[in-house]
């Protein structure tokens, strides 16, 4: 619950917050589930609804077994029960009629939130605040569904959403004050790392992680590194999970569809390795197919070896009758080559206002793991020396690293820090 009833806005204006006292999570499948286990470890009370009671107890059984996992790991069993005892699960639209937030967690279709928000406009409170769990849908059309837009917002949890720490809050153009700071207070009092985003396609941390990820992809393309140099470097300098072994366990599907998706909405820069799009056409999805870059045991699920295929696909990719094969050099391969298009991404979400400068890395920390946020990386690297880095690899690889104006403006300025 939320005490606090004066909170101070970004403007620097007090805001009025509203109470949560109770939440509804509307869908109950692998955010829905771990999002009400958040609420319900806060002491808040929450509804967690589906289409059909069969589905409903199956996000019940998930949440059960997190609040097992939460025991093994030092909660006690009293607390655990106090706790569970919050969450209840329903059917009913007449469920939601007392709740002040409700988080929706229902699949990213468009004409499914569009259903689901105009029957939560229908029956809420006049006061309640609706938010969305969406991944990559515009939080502004979502608003526009209903009839309180100024009380649409979106709250993007991370997957686990009881474990991960940050929550991304991404007002629609339409939404106030009132709603971004009860629902920025609302994450705090979850535990989490809460950020205001402004709204982008990807939201911050995805947009940043996608040009990682797909220039991993085009590094193992290019032949220039194998995929377990590609991880290793990556894990030594500065995340927990190399980005193809990250990629073997989301799927090589979802992650064609995310990368197209960035794509159509930021042009060239984003631009998908043809391997990722050539492994979908093939099935090489990753663990869900027990072959990825990696083989994996069906049974255990753990990394058994390279897989061969991806070797065959490099060279199938790099086949060009027209041209004579270049010679390929480890000299094009560095862990700064995987990290610089993400730099460069920050330094164009700042430029756009998207986050405050002290907010972005600590939300790719918190939402990615890593031990340093790439505003860190380019300052241990010198601004200047970063800038060279990207113009050096502009001109051997284009527009993924055409220098941002801002990294720009900072090095002609003389300034290290980022601020
Ligand atoms: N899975 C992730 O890693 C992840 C991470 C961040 C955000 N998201 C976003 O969270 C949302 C949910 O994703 P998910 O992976 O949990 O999906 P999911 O398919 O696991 O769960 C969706 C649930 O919604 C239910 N549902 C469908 N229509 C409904 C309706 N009309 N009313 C109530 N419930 C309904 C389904 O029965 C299902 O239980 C999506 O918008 C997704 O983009 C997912």
């Amino acid at each position: 619950m939320i005490h606090t009833l004066d909170r101070k806005s970004s403007q620097g204006s007090d805001v009025m917050i509203q109470e949560i006292k109770k939440v509804a999570v509307i869908g109950a499948g692998t955010m829905g589930a771990s999002i009400a286990a958040a609420v319900a470890s806060a002491n808040i009370a929450c509804v967690l609804k589906d289409v059909d009671e069969k589905t409903v107890f199956g996000g019940l059984t998930k949440i059960d077994r997190i609040f097992e996992s939460k025991v093994k790991k030092g909660l006690s069993v009293e607390e655990a029960q106090l706790k569970r005892a919050l969450i209840t699960a329903s059917c009913d639209p007449k469920s939601l009629k007392d709740v002040d937030l409700v988080i929706e967690a229902v699949p990213e279709v468009l004409e499914i939130k569009r259903a689901v928000l105009t029957e939560l406009d229908r029956e809420l409170p006049e006061q309640a605040i609706i938010a969305t769990n969406t991944s990559s849908l515009s939080i502004t059309q979502l608003a526009s569904f209903t009839k309180r837009p100024n009380k649409v917002i979106g709250l993007h949890f991370f997957n686990p959403a009881h474990l991960m720490k940050l929550v991304e809050v991404i007002p629609a153009l339409q939404t106030d004050e009132q709603t971004i700071e009860t629902c920025l207070a609302f994450a705090e009092s979850l535990g989490k790392l809460s950020v205001r985003v402004e709204e982008c396609a990807s939201f911050l941390v995805n947009r940043l992680l996608g040009r990682y990820m797909n220039e991993a992809l085009w590094c193992l393309q290019e032949g220039v590194a194998t995929a377990e140099q590609i991880d290793q470097a990556a894990v030594d300098y500065v995340v927990p999970i190399g980005p193809l072994a990250l990629r073997d366990m989301n799927g090589a599907d979802i992650g064609l569809a995310v990368a197209q998706f960035n794509f159509q909405e930021y042009g060239e820069r984003f631009r998908p390795a043809p391997i990722i799009e050539a492994m979908v056409e093939r099935k090489i999805l990753g663990q869900k197919t027990q072959a990825g870059f990696y083989l994996y045991d069906p049974e255990t699920r753990k990394k058994t070896g390279i897989n061969p295929q991806i070797q065959e696909l490099v060279a199938e990719l790099n086949k060009n009758p027209n041209k004579p094969a270049k010679e390929k050099s480890t000299q094009d391969f560095s862990a700064e080559r995987l990290f610089l298009p993400m730099i460069n991404e920050a330094f164009l979400a700042l430029q756009e206002s998207i986050c405050k400068v002290e907010d972005l890395d600590k939300a790719l920390m918190a939402g990615l793991g890593m031990r340093k946020g790439p505003l860190a990386l380019a300052e241990d690297m010198g601004l200047a020396q970063c800038l060279e880095k990207l113009e050096a690899n502009f001109k051997t690889h284009g527009e993924r690293f055409r220098p941002a104006p801002l990294l720009k403006r900072y090095v002609w300025a003389g300034k290290a820090k980022i601020n």
